[in-house]
């Protein structure tokens, strides 16, 4: 059971979305050096392979440029309605081949990632070649409450 509690909350973190971050959790030391120009084909190497179609799926239909995982972060709930149906298997609702197990190995690794962008938008990306979507995730970020944790 908290398995599956684990494995749901991999992807729905907040569904009516506030821009929300723990700025102790971002500031620790090695976060930029993870995320700095954090491309699609980056992360993917770090994820299990039944997510890795899925996420690339989500990063192409997600209205964001590809590349842009601030953009990803902000705009989670487009992201994560596209991603959780493709990742998750039948037992979750899901059309996916993850297993739960799975799931709960990526829980933190995306938990970490949208938390270092949300807390710091495009400072990883700063001189970096990729397309960005800037205005569209500030224009975001600007209707949003903001809520802070330490
Ligand atoms: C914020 O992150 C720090 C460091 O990872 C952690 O110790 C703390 O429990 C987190 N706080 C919340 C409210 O999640
Ligand atoms: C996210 O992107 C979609 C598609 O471009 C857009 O309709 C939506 O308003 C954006 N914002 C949020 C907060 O999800
Ligand atoms: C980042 O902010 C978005 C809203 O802009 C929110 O939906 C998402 O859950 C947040 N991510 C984290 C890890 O807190």
């Amino acid at each position: 059971m908290q398995t599956i509690t684990l494995a749901l909350a991999a992807f729905s973190a907040i569904a009516n979305a506030a821009l929300t971050y723990n700025i102790t959790q971002a500031t620790q030391p090695g976060e930029f050096q993870k995320y700095h120009c954090l491309t699609t084909d980056e992360w993917n190497k770090r994820l299990p392979a039944c997510v890795v179609p899925c996420q690339i799926k989500a990063n192409q239909q997600d209205g964001c440029a590809y590349d842009d995982f601030a953009c990803h972060s902000v705009n989670y709930s487009v992201f994560s309605e596209i991603i959780e149906p493709c990742a998750f298997p039948p037992s979750l609702g899901g059309h996916g081949t993850c297993s739960l197990e799975d799931l709960g190995r990526v829980r933190p690794l995306v938990q970490d990632m949208g938390n270092w962008f949300n807390a710091t938008l495009y400072t990883a990306y700063a001189g970096c070649p990729q397309e960005l979507s800037i205005l569209k995730t500030l224009g975001i970020v600007a209707r949003e409450r903001t809520v802070i944790t330490h």
